[in-house]
């Protein structure tokens, strides 16, 4: 079974778990794509917000209404998908640069799942770690930052720069510490096992679910 196919499996898997009347963070990617089709399918009642202007407008096209996040202050659950899974919780997420908005959403939401074909499992967190970086003073940003490079890409929807760190991550903990502690950094795409509630996990056609104590 090849890879789109288990993206497929747990976008099916992971539609199920919305019900209506609920509020419901959408991610973004080609995971969450199949997502979207799951949940337009199965049209439920429920209140959506995106974390991408890709996701929103894929979703609108798709007949699911979506809200903006700004009159929300809690989710029921939201789902997205990674670039990387560790069986601990640990993940980096931002291969599509949306990982800012996408750890708000996450943080927000009660219950945070997480989808992803087999090929996102790994033994170890391998660079590069996806930034958004402050347009002020990118250089002296980047000196700190070192090895970094600014990703040829828009910047975000909130006027980030889309950057990448290239340096070893040893201790995803004591990397994401500083990360979040270095100025100029607006989010990292290393996200704690302490925001994850749940990772669906696709492996040809056995669909696997592992729950963690994440989650607010
Ligand atoms: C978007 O910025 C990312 O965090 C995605 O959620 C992640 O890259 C997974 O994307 P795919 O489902 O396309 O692999």
């Amino acid at each position: 079974m090849n890879v789109e196919a288990e993206k497929r499996l747990v976008g099916d898997r992971a539609a199920e778990l919305v019900d209506d009347g609920m509020r419901v963070g959408l991610g973004t990617g080609s995971t969450v794509a199949y997502l979207l089709e799951a949940i337009a399918r199965r049209h439920p009642k429920a209140l959506f917000v995106a974390t991408s202007p890709a996701t929103a407008y894929a979703a609108r096209a798709l007949g699911i209404r979506v809200e903006s996040f700004d009159e929300l202050d809690e989710l029921d659950l939201a789902i997205d998908g990674a670039d990387q899974i560790v069986a601990t919780g640990w993940l980096v997420k931002g291969g599509g640069g949306a990982h800012t908005r996408e750890k708000i959403v996450a943080h927000a939401a009660h219950r945070f799942v997480v989808i992803a074909d087999s090929t996102k499992m790994v033994d170890q967190i391998r660079p590069p770690i996806p930034l958004e970086l402050s347009s002020f003073g990118i250089r002296a940003t980047l000196r700190h930052l070192h090895p970094t490079a600014l990703r040829d890409v828009a910047p975000s929807p909130d006027g980030g720069l889309i950057a990448d760190y290239h340096g070893e991550v040893v201790v995803a903990s004591d990397t994401a510490r500083w990360l979040s502690s270095t100025p100029g950094v607006v989010e990292h795409g290393l996200f704690s096992p302490e925001l994850v509630s749940e990772i669906i996990i696709a492996t040809g056609r056995t669909v696997s679910s592992t729950r963690l104590e994440g989650g607010s």
